[in-house]
């Protein structure tokens, strides 16, 4: 259990008026499975602490003439350690494409950051059961031509499950964490860790806590609340 990886994506929420409340709940947090992921703008902030920074998105291309973009290097010459690439959001207003993805988790890996890669089906592939052809399309793309994935973990979000207090049972997450890890061995030859993310809160947690297969969580509304974000940690790690 306390090998599991808890992450917080605060996406674009909070004023810097805020952030030393926040930070403040934080301080006794010792674990390094902690990751919290601030807008770029509060990193700095962050990093004054023992939990892990990480960052909510990269720029595609290595250092240069990108305006308004922040390379992975960048990130982890600031003592970044992770970065959350191909969310559903970034996929679908950002209009990210798998291509897109592949870049930045290349150029991530060679900066030495650890990548968490979102994937998921939306309602309407869930719906028509496509779940699995679209989770294969995923990884296969978004994961091409990467020889190491030791620094990758991939994070399970079904889009309908996201911000909607709706999530799949129990057993439907273990049977899809398996079948990703499953794909991965075939696909690549190499084991890969698997976390969910999607309407995760302080009382749920208990029962997702225990499915064994799963290495961790990502958490989206429920990490903006200090209050709330520290009871899920409490119960998956003890503090
Ligand atoms: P949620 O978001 O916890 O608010 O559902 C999860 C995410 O977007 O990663």
């Amino acid at each position: 259990m306390e090998n599991k990886l808890i992450v917080g994506n605060i996406k674009t929420n909070m004023k810097f008026g805020e952030i030393p409340n926040y930070l403040n709940w934080f301080k006794n947090i010792k674990s390094k499975n902690v990751v919290i992921c601030p807008s770029y703008i509060y990193i700095p902030y962050f990093l004054n602490y023992k939990f892990n920074v990480g960052s909510q998105n990269v720029c595609i291309n290595d250092d240069g003439g990108y305006t308004g973009e922040i390379s992975a290097e960048q990130l982890a010459s600031i003592g970044v350690k992770y970065v959350i690439i191909g969310h559903s959001e970034r996929r679908l207003f950002l209009k990210e494409t798998d291509i897109d993805i592949n870049k930045k988790i290349k150029s991530s890996i060679n900066a030495g950051l650890k990548v968490i890669l979102c994937i998921g089906e939306n309602l309407e592939q869930f719906n028509l059961l496509k779940k699995d052809i679209i989770l294969k399309r995923q990884i296969k793309d978004d994961l091409a031509n990467i020889k190491d994935l030791s620094n990758v973990i991939i994070a399970y979000e079904p889009v309908w499950a996201i911000g909607t207090n709706k999530m799949p049972d129990k057993k439907e997450i273990e049977k899809t964490v398996l079948y990703i890890k499953q794909l991965v061995i075939e696909m690549f030859n190499q084991k890969i860790k698997v976390m969910y993310g999607g309407s995760i809160n302080e009382n749920n947690i208990s029962y997702l806590k225990d499915i064994e297969v799963l290495d961790g969580f990502l958490i989206g509304s429920a990490s903006i609340d200090p209050t709330k974000f520290i009871k899920i940690i409490d119960k998956v790690i003890n503090i």
